[in-house]
C-alpha cells in the first residue's frame, strides 16, 4: 500500500510551490499578495493557499497583472463557477461571464451608467440571489488619474462592533433582497418584467455566518428592501443605521487602483461601493470582472 501511495501522482507531478508571501496592506483585511503570474496556469496548491489567505484577508491585491478574458476566466473557475449576470449591454444582449466595467466608450462618451451607480452603494455581490457570490476578481485595463477607489468595508469587523445588546436584537432577523428594490434604492432605471420574472425576491439573514471560518457578519445593502416582519418604517430606520455603522472609517480599506492591478474578494465577508469621485466624463475607468457562484448564507 505504501509504495502505491509513493507514486501518488499528485505528489510527484505537482511539487510543492513557494508559500505564499503576504502583505498587509490594512488592519481590515486586505493585502497584496506579490510574486505570481496570474495569467499562467498555477499549481493547485497555490490556488489552495489562495482560497486560505481570503479567510484572513477578504481582500486580496495582485499587481502588474496582465491577463486577456479567456486567462481572467481560467483563474477565476478555480475558485468554482462562474456567474451569469442580469445586466444588459447597450444592445440588449446579457453580459458577458467575462464583461468588463467601463463608464466610457470607444469615443469617450459616457456609456449607461446604471450597472455603475448600483456599485456607489455599499452592497455585497448578487444578494439577490438565493445562492449569491463567493468571490469577484476585478482586473484594472484603465484607471483615472485621481478617484475612482473602491472601498471595502469588513463585514465581520461591523458586528464585532456592535454593542451585545443590538447583537442579541439582530441576530435571527431576515432581510429581504431584490432586484426591484435595488434599482428603486440606487435610483437606476427600473427592473424590467424579464428580470422580475427571472430574480424574485430572495431572503437572507441579517447576521450571516461565514461557511469556512465561522465569524458573524453584518449582510446588508443596497439590494435589501426591507427587513422581514418588522413595520416599515422600523425597517427603514434599522437598515439606515446599519448602513451608516459599515461606513465606519475602522471597517474600511479603499484600494486605490494602479493599471494591471487584480483585486480578488469574499462578498460573504465584506461590504463594497465604488467611490464616485472622479469626473465621469474626462477620464475612462475600465476593469474586466469576474464573479464566482458561492454558498448559499446562514
Ligand atoms: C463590482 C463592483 C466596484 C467598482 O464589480 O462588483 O462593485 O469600484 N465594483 O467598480
Ligand atoms: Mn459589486
Amino acid at each position: 500500500m505504501n509504495s502505491i501511495r509513493a507514486l501518488d501522482t499528485e505528489e510527484v507531478a505537482d511539487p510543492s510551490p513557494a508559500p505564499l508571501s503576504l502583505t498587509a496592506l490594512s488592519s481590515t483585511g486586505a493585502a497584496e499578495i506579490p510574486g505570481l503570474n496570474l495569467s499562467r496556469s498555477l499549481p493547485s496548491a497555490t490556488i489552495a493557499a489562495i482560497r486560505r489567505a481570503l479567510c484572513d484577508s477578504p481582500v486580496l491585491v495582485f499587481r502588474d497583472q496582465s491577463l486577456s478574458k479567456s486567462q481572467q476566466a481560467a483563474f477565476s473557475a478555480q475558485f468554482g463557477e462562474l456567474e451569469g449576470h442580469i445586466g444588459k449591454l447597450s444592445d440588449g444582449s446579457t453580459f458577458p461571464l467575462v464583461h468588463t466595467l467601463t463608464n466610457l466608450d470607444a469615443e469617450r462618451n459616457v456609456v449607461n451608467m446604471d450597472v455603475a451607480k448600483l456599485n456607489w452603494f455599499w452592497h455585497t455581490d448578487k444578494s439577490y440571489h438565493a445562492v449569491p457570490s463567493f468571490v469577484t476578481i476585478l482586473h484594472a485595463l484603465e484607471v483615472t488619474p485621481e478617484g475612482g477607489e473602491t472601498q471595502f468595508s469588513n463585514a465581520h469587523l461591523a458586528w464585532a462592533a456592535l454593542p451585545p445588546a443590538t447583537q442579541a436584537r439582530l441576530d435571527g432577523l431576515q432581510a429581504v433582497h431584490d432586484w426591484v428594490a435595488s434599482r428603486i434604492n440606487s435610483g437606476t432605471s427600473p427592473a424590467t418584467a424579464a428580470q422580475r420574472r427571472e430574480r424574485p425576491p430572495v431572503t437572507h439573514p441579517l447576521v450571516r455566518t461565514h461557511p469556512e471560518t465561522g465569524r458573524k457578519s453584518l449582510y446588508i445593502g443596497v439590494h435589501v428592501s426591507h427587513v422581514a416582519g418588522l413595520p416599515e418604517s422600523e425597517s427603514k430606520a434599522l437598515i439606515a443605521e446599519l448602513t451608516r455603522h459599515i461606513g465606519k472609517p475602522e471597517f474600511l480599506y479603499t484600494h486605490r487602483w494602479e493599471k494591471g492591478d487584480v483585486v480578488m474578494w469574499d462578498n460573504r465577508a465584506l461590504h463594497h461601493r465604488a467611490l464616485a469621485n472622479y469626473e465621469i466624463a474626462a477620464h475612462p475607468r475600465v476593469l474586466n470582472r469576474t464573479v464566482v457562484v458561492g454558498t448559499r448564507p446562514v
